[in-house]
């Protein structure tokens, strides 16, 4: 009789594992949806840690305004492209990521430049900062561009 319940003990250990490893992969997966849910769901509503959260075309607007001249691209990053670019929401290519940047950079600057003013796939056009010029997301990509080599 004695023998049986340590079998018996294992056996409802194991099962307590089963299940709760089963609790954490249904949380797990819980967590993945509704993460990648929040981060490609609405393009324009990408909070940053730390940040009050609003539209980054908000972030960048409400950016302190430099006295004169353009930003710099280190400056418009910041302010317009990092939301995305330093935390790969939506899909974004990070700041930093060769491999990531690669293959982009193989398209010559100039279309990279052209695609971040007018947009592609999930890149919002000119990263919804409306008040950049082009100039400016000139700067910014290059900015990128030269930090992700
Ligand atoms: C709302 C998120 C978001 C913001 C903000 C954003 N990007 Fe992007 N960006 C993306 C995504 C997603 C991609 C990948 C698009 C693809 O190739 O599918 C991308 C790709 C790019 C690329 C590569 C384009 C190519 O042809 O491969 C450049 C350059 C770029 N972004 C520049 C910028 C600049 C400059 C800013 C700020 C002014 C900015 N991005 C802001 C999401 C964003």
């Amino acid at each position: 009789m004695n023998l049986l319940k340590p079998v018996a003990t294992a056996g409802l250990t194991a099962g307590l594992v089963a299940l709760s490893l089963t609790a954490i992969t249904a949380q797990a997966d819980h967590n993945s949806e509704h993460s990648i849910a929040a981060r490609i769901g609405k393009v324009g509503s990408v909070c940053v840690e730390g940040e009050e959260c609003k539209a980054p075309v908000a972030a960048a607007s409400a950016a302190p305004a430099v006295a004169s001249g353009p930003r710099s691209g280190a400056d418009v990053y910041t302010a317009a492209c990092s939301a995305c670019h330093s935390t790969g929401a939506a899909g974004a290519p990070k700041l930093g990521d060769a491999g990531a940047w690669a293959p982009r950079i193989a398209k010559g600057t100039d279309t990279l430049i052209t695609n971040a003013i007018n947009g592609i796939n999930g890149m919002p056009a000119r990263g919804l900062c409306m008040d950049c010029s082009d100039d400016e997301i000139k700067a910014a990509v290059e900015h990128m561009v030269a930090g992700s080599k």
